[in-house]
């Protein structure tokens, strides 16, 4: 075939993933300054590829899992548009004719960043059609600016670590410029993430809190206060590897999510049987009033409260860990 061949082959496709992710400690306090901890879910993955189009046709996103089909000039409000456009405006690149495909393994509404991931791959595959690479400090602001649409007010915790992939400390900077610290463990730290079943809007218990906040101002804060000291608590506790204090301030932060009101039947019933179980902590993750819970768990009782949760209505279990980074 020679040269006529290769000369007349189509554009490789672009494939681009991004993982989903996991609150650990310090949700909603983190939207007031307070530091987070959050880990990427490696096994959960958003995908994008990126498909040649017509002359002329622009950019269209075609969401698999959701049915969506839909150009960026007929939607430009629609989150992904505003993702693909705010990539244009930055690359510098005149709209490309091409269609987005993505999909994605993480569940939405659950605080499992399912909304950054699509937004990260999304983003990653034009650029790589447009023959670029966005580097993660250029990628996490726009994904920032998609999350706004989703979340409102959101903290900036779920495209960092989403963005950057690795296990992170973050707290909101004085400046736009948030302080994010890669975090290690000092030993092997296995969880188990349990989905309520309940899908809960981060929006509603993200605004629901701040209306509470302006409210009792002073009561809030010292709230806030006290979360922000059981996650700076917790990190050292994971530095050095010390399960059990991380398992205890796991279920400190759980009382103080309470405190917020952003717990639920739901999660409260899983808590109880992940403690029953022999979960060393257990609290809910990411928004509240649904999603999922997040337990602390030793290898070996892995399957047991695995069983425990699945029984007291969690409608999916997936596992997790940490490992020490080898020096
Ligand atoms: O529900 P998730 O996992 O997207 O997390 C929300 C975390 C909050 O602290 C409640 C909000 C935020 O933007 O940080």
């Amino acid at each position: 075939m020679g040269s006529a061949g290769i000369r007349g082959a189509l554009p490789a496709l672009s494939m681009s993933n991004a993982p989903g992710k996991i609150i650990l400690l310090g949700e909603h306090a983190v939207v007031y300054g307070r530091p987070a901890l959050a880990i990427p879910l490696p096994d959960l993955q958003a995908s994008a590829h990126a498909e040649p189009a017509k002359a002329g046709a622009g950019v269209s996103i075609e969401a698999l899992d959701t049915e969506q089909h839909f150009s960026m000039r007929d939607m430009p409000q629609e989150p992904l548009a505003v993702a693909a456009r705010l990539t244009i405006e930055h690359l510098a690149i005149v709209e490309p004719d091409v269609t987005l495909h993505i999909s994605s393994q993480i569940p939405i509404a659950s605080g499992l960043g399912s909304g950054a991931a699509v937004a990260t791959a999304l983003v990653r595959a034009l650029a790589a059609f447009a023959g670029r690479v966005i580097a993660p400090d250029e990628l996490s602001p726009i994904i920032f600016e998609v999350e706004k649409l989703f979340h409102g007010t959101p903290s900036g915790i779920d495209n960092t670590v989403v963005v950057y992939g690795l296990p992170v400390y973050f707290k909101q900077g004085s400046s736009q410029q948030p302080i994010v610290e890669v975090f290690q463990s000092g030993a092997a730290l296995h969880f188990l993430v349990a989905d309520t079943g309940i899908a809960s809007s981060t929006k509603t218990t993200v605004s629901d809190v701040r209306a509470a906040w302006q409210h009792e101002p002073l009561a809030y804060e010292a709230l806030f206060d006290d979360i922000g000291n059981v996650v700076e608590r917790a990190r050292s506790a994971i530095e050095r590897g010390d399960v059990n204090t991380l398992g205890l301030l796991m279920n400190r932060n759980q009382d103080l999510l309470r405190r917020l009101d952003v717990s639920s039947t739901q999660i409260e019933t899983l808590i109880a049987a992940g403690l029953a179980a022999g979960a060393q902590g257990i609290k809910l993750s990411g928004g509240g009033r649904g999603g999922n819970v997040i337990a602390l768990v030793d290898a070996h009782n892995t399957t047991t409260i695995g069983a425990a949760l699945l029984s007291a209505g969690a409608t999916n279990v997936i596992t997790t860990a940490l490992y020490p980074t080898p020096s």
